[in-house]
């Protein structure tokens, strides 16, 4: 078994998985690892949905763009914020829920996301291929209808796993000195970020990248191309219906 150090700095993500299934022990040691992590006063609360089925991956698939991890992928992991079963167990236990806020679903987000991280992890360290997939946020009412999620309940995240079928060249990082700052926030320069984004724009895939989007620049194929303005907004606007929905603006 490789060092945690060698699995964490030599991971990629994977988008081309083999047919070979994942065993429900392996799969149960990964989530057992997963659910590990710590959680906001040890409430946990975030549920796991497990897709296995090939009608359910199909049906699922649609509201992920159609990326084709979801239906090749022998597994598909929704991650939820969720209240629902805290909140029961409160109200079982004479207990008034106060968890109807914008802040307790960042509490739930928070912890549903640092599940899905360890269990990515975990699953990395196993050998196995993860992808995220953020389309999750983005249709959050539609996989809420076909994964039957009751109100309390809000998918944040949604990982498909398998044993990998290809071995990517890895992405790049900005450096480390463009992330971290000592102390206190030190605000960038145009010179630090001419600095910092410069190896990023000169690699040939990026460079390859605008071109094939007939941009003029790296940032232009973000802001025009993958993550506009407008499909910003416009998701928005449904996410926030769905936390109303979900019972999570009430005050
Ligand atoms: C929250 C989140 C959402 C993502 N959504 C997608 C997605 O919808 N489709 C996809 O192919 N990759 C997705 N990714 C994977 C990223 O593109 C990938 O992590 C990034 O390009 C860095 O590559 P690496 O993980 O191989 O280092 C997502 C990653 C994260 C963390």
């Amino acid at each position: 078994m490789a060092d945690i150090s060698d699995i964490l700095l030599n991971r990629r993500t994977i988008r081309k998985y083999s047919s070979e299934t994942v065993d429900d022990k392996l799969l149960n040691d990964i989530l057992s690892m997963g659910c590990r992590t710590s959680t906001t006063g040890n409430m946990q609360v975030y549920s796991i949905i497990i897709t296995r089925d090939e009608a359910k991956k199909k049906e699922l698939a649609p509201f992920h763009f159609n990326q084709k991890m979801i239906t090749e992928a022998p597994i598909t992991l929704t991650f939820c914020a969720d209240f629902n079963r805290f909140n029961k167990w409160c109200k079982l236990r004479d207990a008034e829920p106060g968890y109807d806020n914008f802040l307790s679903f960042m509490t739930a987000a928070i912890d549903a996301l640092l599940i899905a991280q360890t269990v990515c992890i975990a699953a990395e360290a196993k050998g196995l291929g993860i992808c995220y997939l953020g389309t999750t946020t983005y249709m959050a009412q539609k996989i809420i209808e076909v994964l039957k999620l009751p109100k309390g309940v809000v998918p944040v995240t949604t990982v498909t796993l398998g044993w990998p079928d290809e071995f990517p060249e890895q992405v790049d990082r900005l450096p480390l000195s463009a992330i971290i700052h000592n102390e206190v926030y030190k605000d960038y320069s145009d010179e630090d970020i001419e600095m910092f984004y410069k190896e990023k724009e000169q690699r040939k895939d990026s460079q390859q990248f605008v071109k094939e989007n007939n941009k003029n620049t790296l940032a232009q194929v973000f802001t025009d191309i993958r993550y506009k303005k407008a499909d910003n907004l416009y998701f928005s606007k449904m996410l926030l219906q769905v936390l109303k929905d979900q019972g999570y603006m009430e005050y």
